[in-house]
């Protein structure tokens, strides 16, 4: 190679060094804007959580929002095929809120539209990170890891209020009325399962027709299909299923007897359930929750029910 072609290449390489050295430097000044102006921190570890043992891990166990100071929460979720516990996450406008996250089964995205929140959700990792709302207002969650067939379905939202809006909710949580079991369904099950009880066929089962045979079957088997959650293959009068039924443990003891009582009254003939049938207490669901089961568990069991 002659000087002169030497010189020529040597000169290109230099521009290409210099094209890519700014690039880099352009993204690296993109990152930083966007940390100082969105009020976001760049996701952390804070450690690890055994998936299997969520039910009594310190951060986990409560999932939802706690306060940690003036002006200053905690908000711990769990996401799990598919939704969000909790799926509504409710705080004040201007708190510094401190997301912790982890994941039940698979990996998941929590995005919230309109903020710098977007993360992995990971099973076995908490994340987390820090943020402010500087704006009240409803924010849709999206979950952006492709986690199986009803991954679309996984919707969050976080409710941005105002102080006091979120303290008359605070007081209104501490001194719970008598739970509405329709209204846990509604706001639980009705998505998957349908307000009419109806399910949709091949995707989510019905409660409606289906229900009252479990009771007959084994009263104690919906207390733990609430609690545990039910995964793999099944057939409901005829149709087959191969879904996933979330856990619903962190729903309170009350509120699962309620929504238990209103499901296997709601679209059944009484002479549906058994004869001697009394309704659900919050006591059944406390002590089903000393014996966590295993999805294999929750599955074989549901094998061995005598269904008509
Ligand atoms: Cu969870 Cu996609």
């Amino acid at each position: 190679m002659d000087h002169a072609t030497h010189e020529r290449i040597a000169k290109w390489e230099r521009r290409w060094l210099a094209a890519s050295g700014l690039m880099s430097l352009t993204f690296v000044i993109l990152i930083a804007y966007t940390l100082a102006t969105e009020g976001g921190e760049i996701v952390q570890a804070a450690g690890r959580t055994d998936p299997a043992t969520l039910t009594t891990s310190a951060l986990f166990a409560q999932p939802g929002v706690r306060a940690l100071g003036p002006n200053e929460y905690q908000v711990s979720l769990i996401g799990q095929a598919f939704t969000w516990v909790p799926n509504t996450v409710v705080v004040p406008v201007g708190a510094l809120v401190r997301f912790y996250f982890t994941s039940r089964d698979v990996i998941h995205g929590y995005q919230v539209e309109r903020t710098s929140i977007n993360l992995e959700v990971i099973p076995g990792e908490v994340a987390t990170l820090h943020y402010t709302f500087d704006e009240p207002g409803t924010y849709r969650v999206s979950c952006n890891q492709y986690c199986g067939s009803l991954h679309h379905e996984m919707v969050g939202w976080v409710e941005v209020v105002s102080a006091a809006e979120f303290a008359r909710r605070q007081s209104a949580q501490a001194a719970p009325a008598e739970v509405d079991g329709a209204a846990v369904f509604a706001s639980n099950c009705a998505s998957c399962h349908q307000a009419n009880g109806q399910g949709i066929a091949g995707a989510f089962p019905p409660v409606a027709g289906h229900l009252p045979d479990l009771v007959r079957a084994d009263r104690t088997y919906p207390v733990k299909l609430l609690l545990n959650g039910l995964q793999g293959a099944i057939t409901v009068n005829g149709t087959s299923y191969n879904g996933q039924m979330p856990a619903w443990s962190h729903l309170s003891d009350e509120e699962l007897a309620a929504v238990l009582n209103y499901a296997v009254t709601a679209w059944d003939e009484p002479e549906a359930l058994p004869a001697d049938f009394v309704p659900y207490t919050a006591d059944e669901f406390a002590a089903e929750r000393q014996s966590p089961l295993s999805a294999a568990e929750m599955l074989a069991l549901r094998g061995e029910l005598e269904l008509p």
